[in-house]
């Protein structure tokens, strides 16, 4: 079922298990809110899945915030974003009746997802991060108490510096969170083990 509450373009479609938490699907730069439907089928099934396309455009690409340039962030509208984001999983969790999401974002998605982790940890059950980075030069003191985050990175990826996806595992674990950090044999691109490991991870 497609449809709009707010502004955000996005698909959902409604689970078959309502064991397992809705996933917030956040694709990466120039994806869409079609992209993670295949992979979210894939390490979840019946799960519920939410998945908005990202409001900014860099040309032609949508994205979930600016950049100033590649892993620079353009940390006002980031903050911004977050807080629109969060707007719209409230409205989409009252209209589709969904407790609170576990996010799922890859790349740029992972980084907006690490962005509602520090700034709105409420709007989240737990997440996913597949290439993350650190979305804050200095990231905020959250609470995450209690909530799960697994973190999946590349050794070959050209995007992420692996030092920086280290530093964002250590901010949230600082804030409470139970994180799994892994660094797979692997570039900025998906893998079959990122799937496997997040099935593995989402059934824990
Ligand atoms: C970002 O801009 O969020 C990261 O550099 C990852 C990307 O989207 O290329």
């Amino acid at each position: 079922m497609d449809a709009v509450t707010t502004d955000f373009i996005h698909v959902f479609q409604p689970g078959t298990d309502p064991s397992r938490p809705p996933l917030l699907l956040l694709h990466g730069t120039g994806g869409d809110e079609r992209d993670l439907l295949p992979f979210g089928r894939m390490v979840a099934p019946g799960a519920s899945l939410l998945s908005p396309r990202g409001r900014v455009l860099e040309g032609a690409m949508p994205r979930f915030f600016r950049r100033l340039a590649e892993g620079v962030f353009d940390e006002a509208d980031l903050t911004a974003r977050t807080h629109e984001l969060t707007d719209f999983i409230e409205v989409a969790r009252r209209r589709y009746e969904l407790p609170a999401p576990v996010a799922l974002g890859f790349s740029n998605g992972a980084n907006i997802a690490a962005s509602l982790l520090l700034l709105r940890p409420e709007a989240l059950a737990g997440a996913v991060l597949l290439r993350a980075m650190s979305p804050f030069a200095t990231p905020p003191k959250a609470a995450l108490g209690g909530k799960r985050v697994l973190i999946l990175s590349g050794a070959l990826d050209p995007i992420i510096p692996a030092g920086n996806a280290a530093r964002l595992g250590r901010t949230l674990e600082e804030a409470g969170a139970t994180v799994e950090h892994k660094t797979l044999p692997t570039g900025h691109g998906l893998s079959q083990a990122d799937a496997n490991l997040t099935r593995e991870w989402l059934d824990a």
